[in-house]
């Protein structure tokens, strides 16, 4: 897969700027606050469909200005979406070919973003480990975006309902009924969520098991995930075990949900654990180890990508090769040469461009907004 080019009206520092990509690396070198992470949140923007910063529209837009407008063109095989992301405070609406088309259809153009925070998932909450986990079942399997877009739709209507109940915004029994009538489809989508889930980790944990031992030059480091969900060992799950486990504590915690006004069932409660030989790295690693373990992930999701749909997602770094020392350096250069996948760089060390194979590269200057190149 391909991005040929990027051109952006009115986002963030920028006033114009386009961009034509190299078909392998891109490397976007200026100093701080010079507009080189706003260039990968674009390509983010565009292909996953929303910021990496958790940013409100009103944040992307030039300040002054009141539309934002990111086009780009990729190539895979010899299809070619022409992208098209406008964006208002109230909305974002994207074109592909000139037609309005949800992300659904989109999935299989993704990104890998990561970037110094990404380092911190180990130790930040649960939220972060739970994101890595739904993007995953979002490039990779059939129907995961739609599933994650309904569970949270009917999620946020369960909580509306459970909080109006606390409340005693409206008559308890009513309330209760509809509940009631809720409960089912909540629980369908909790279990295929949390199952999927499940399963796509079991899938790539053989994958970041070899990319944590390549980092380390070893062969005995044993990696493995655990998915916490209370009363249930994820190794044996099954769907409907997922689904008796959940209905189970959705009983259990039936009046404690009425009176607390939030849903207290499901996978926005469930955490992950990365053990590295059996431990909790959370607990067990160096903060080197745990960003091996990232960085094994980010390698193994992009191999993973490419196993389930024949090509790569696009892999944006950003200002992260500073981050990591020598030899991640060198395992993660070494996996970007033997992979295809497109690369966007950020830094602001111009040492950098000595380390990567600049022969396949280019190299784009910011500065205030301006690219040169
Ligand atoms: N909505 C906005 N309007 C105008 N400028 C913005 C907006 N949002 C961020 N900026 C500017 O963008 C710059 C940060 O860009 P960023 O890409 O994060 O920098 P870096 O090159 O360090 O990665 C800052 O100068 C900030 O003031
Ligand atoms: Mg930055």
């Amino acid at each position: 897969m391909v991005f040929n080019n990027l051109s952006l009206v009115n986002f963030r520092n920028f006033n114009t700027a386009e961009v034509e990509f190299n078909k392998r690396l891109n490397i976007i070198i200026g100093d701080n606050g010079q507009g080189k992470t706003n260039i990968l949140e674009a390509l983010y923007l565009l292909t996953e469909g929303e910021s990496f910063r958790y940013s409100k529209n009103e944040n992307l837009i030039k300040i002054g200005t009141s539309t934002a407008l990111i086009r780009g063109s990729v190539n895979n095989d010899d299809m070619n979406y022409k992208l098209s992301l406008k964006i208002t405070e109230s909305k974002k609406e994207l074109l592909v070919n000139d037609k309005p088309l949800s992300h659904t259809k989109l999935r299989r153009i993704s990104s890998v973003l990561f970037s110094p925070e990404s380092l911190n998932i180990i130790k930040e909450s649960a939220e972060e480990r739970r994101a890595l986990a739904d993007q995953l079942v979002e490039q990779t399997t059939l129907g995961g975006h739609t599933l994650l877009t309904d569970y949270k739709k009917v999620l946020k209507t369960r909580n509306r309902l459970l909080k109006d109940i606390s409340e005693e915004k409206i008559n308890f029994s009513m309330g209760k009924d509809t509940l009631d009538s809720l409960n089912p489809s909540f629980l369908k989508l909790a279990a295929e969520l949390t199952f999927l889930r499940i399963s796509t980790l079991n899938e790539i944990r053989p994958e970041v098991e070899k990319a944590i031992n390549n980092i380390h030059f070893s062969n005995s480091v044993k990696f493995d995930f655990k998915y916490i969900i209370s009363d249930l060992d994820h190794r044996d799950s099954d769907l409907e075990k997922i689904v008796f486990f959940l209905q189970k504590r959705m009983q259990e915690l039936e009046s404690a949900e009425l009176k607390s006004g939030v849903s207290l069932v499901g996978p926005q409660k469930h955490d992950i654990s990365f053990l590295y030989n059996g431990n909790d790295s959370r607990f067990y690693c160096s903060q080197g180890q745990q960003r091996s373990i990232i960085l094994a992930y980010k390698m193994a999701q992009i191999v993973y990508h490419y196993r389930v749909h024949g090509f790569y997602p696009f892999l944006l770094l950003d200002d992260v090769l500073s981050e990591l020392d020598l030899t991640k350096q060198e395992s993660l250069i070494s996996t970007l040469n033997q992979t295809e996948t497109q690369t966007f760089v950020s830094s602001t060390d111009v040492s950098l461009l000595s380390k990567l194979s600049m022969d396949k590269a280019s190299v784009f200057k910011i500065r205030d907004g301006q690219i040169s190149q």
